[in-house]
């Protein structure tokens, strides 16, 4: 049905995070789920291979560039998402996965590292758009955001990317204990032992919430800017963050 593409060129933004909420609140709502994890280091992988058996999950892992574009279309058409889970470093697997895909997904956490390799993937992505015609739906998802307060780097880049109308998700996604503990345990966000408990329930809600956002931006598509801005994004995060 779709491929969603998780990409930041810096490692630590949220992005296998990302990816296995996504993933496995989609499997909550039964759907069935191809995920390409694109990183050497496979920590997707990693996950899925300790995680107690998955029926409507599968894992692909050891992609290439040359190999991505025929996985990916053989996979598309059997599972009702692809997920590709790109790695944190300037990958040629990264032009390669964001032609393919119907959403891109640039999560970026409130820090000035963070900012850089996000908006090397949102420059990509503009080029394509300005200089082949090719334009990739994509929206930025806030991550790792505290709950509690919304932090002055984190202001400056909301700010800026509201300026270069590029579209952020409503739903960030917070730093919280359960989001870490669901890679160490090899478990699925709904598995945890503490889903119960009030911060779990708020993981929960807020994996809920963003996947919901994620549903509808692939179902309706997001309405991308007609022209953006001439400026490239990338100094001027520099400097903000
Ligand atoms: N929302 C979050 N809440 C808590 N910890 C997080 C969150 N997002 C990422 N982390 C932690 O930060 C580290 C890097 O996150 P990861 O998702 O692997 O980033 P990336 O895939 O972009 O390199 C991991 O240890 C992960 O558990
Ligand atoms: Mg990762």
């Amino acid at each position: 049905m779709a491929v969603i593409t998780f990409a930041n060129t810096k490692g630590g933004a949220g992005k296998t995070t990302a990816a296995l909420l996504l993933t496995t609140e989609l499997l909550h709502r039964n759907y069935r789920v191809c995920v390409i994890d694109a990183d050497p280091q496979r920590w997707f992988s990693k996950w899925y291979e300790g995680a107690s058996l998955m029926p409507r999950l599968t894992v692909e892992t050891y992609v290439s560039a040359p190999t991505i574009q025929k996985i990916v279309h053989e996979r598309r058409s059997q599972w009702d998402f692809v997920i590709i889970d790109l790695p944190g470093i300037q990958s040629p697997l990264l032009a390669s996965a964001v032609g393919l895909s119907d959403h891109v997904l640039v999560p970026i956490q409130g820090s000035s590292m963070d900012a850089q390799g996000g908006a090397q993937v949102l420059d990509l992505l503009r080029y394509l758009d300005r200089k082949a015609g090719i334009s990739i739906p994509h929206s930025v998802v806030l991550s790792r955001v505290n709950p509690a307060i919304t932090t002055r780097s984190m202001q400056a880049v909301q700010r800026l990317l509201s300026e270069q109308q590029i579209h952020v998700l409503d739903t960030p996604i917070a730093e919280r204990g359960a989001f870490r503990e669901m890679f160490d345990l090899h478990r699925p966000l709904r598995k945890l032992d503490g889903a119960l408990t009030a911060s779990g329930e708020k993981a929960v809600l807020n994996a809920e919430a963003f996947v919901q956002e994620v549903l509808t931006l692939v179902k309706t598509g997001v309405k991308q800017p007609p022209a953006y801005a001439q400026t490239r994004i990338m100094p001027e995060l520099e400097t903000a963050a």
